[in-house]
């Protein structure tokens, strides 16, 4: 499976901070099997997030595109907005799991507003914005997700377990 990162930080789209996140999660991505086609780091703009991940999903470039940061409260914080502007089906199972299981790790799981829908046939995920939670939320994910991105591209159609 393809893969696609953008990563969304205004402090790191203006290169005050090194975006870890986004290297991090390419690295869990390809030591489970993925390709990872495109990354970019983009501010915490509404509209070009949005224009991002629909440009991604419609040009096909990636089944997978996982955004991080943009979840939580600060005032400019809106990669879920950005999502749901674009994406044509919901999926909340995706985030209620992250969140669920974070929540056995730290409280402030609670603070990140991290949704997932599917546009086309791509599947846009959002996870929060730090190396470790990005950790701790793929590292959970993952496994579950093969299967949905081979119903999702045809390549599965039925849920019989082997
Ligand atoms: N989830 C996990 N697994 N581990 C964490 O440390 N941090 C939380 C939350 N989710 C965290 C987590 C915190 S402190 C915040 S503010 C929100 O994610 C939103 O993060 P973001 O604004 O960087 O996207």
């Amino acid at each position: 499976m393809k893969a696609a990162i953008i990563t969304a930080s205004d402090s790191g789209y203006a290169g005050q901070r090194e975006d870890k996140s986004g290297p991090l999660i390419k690295q869990i991505l390809e030591e489970n099997g993925y390709q990872v086609v495109h990354e970019i780091l983009l501010p915490d703009d509404r509209t070009r997030l949005s224009q991002e991940m629909a440009r991604i999903a419609d040009n096909e470039v990636a089944e997978l595109l996982l955004t991080t940061g943009g979840t939580g409260f600060s005032p400019r914080d809106c990669t879920p907005e950005a999502t749901m502007d674009i994406t044509e089906r919901i999926v909340p199972g995706i985030p209620e799991a992250m969140r669920a299981y974070s929540l056995t790790i730290t409280p402030r799981a609670m603070l990140s507003r991290a949704t997932a829908g599917i546009r086309k046939s791509t599947l846009i995920i959002n996870l929060p914005g730090s190396p470790k939670a990005v950790k701790e939320s793929l590292e959970y994910i993952l496994p579950a997700l093969a299967h949905g991105l081979e119903i999702l591209t045809g390549q599965s159609t039925n849920c019989a377990r082997s």
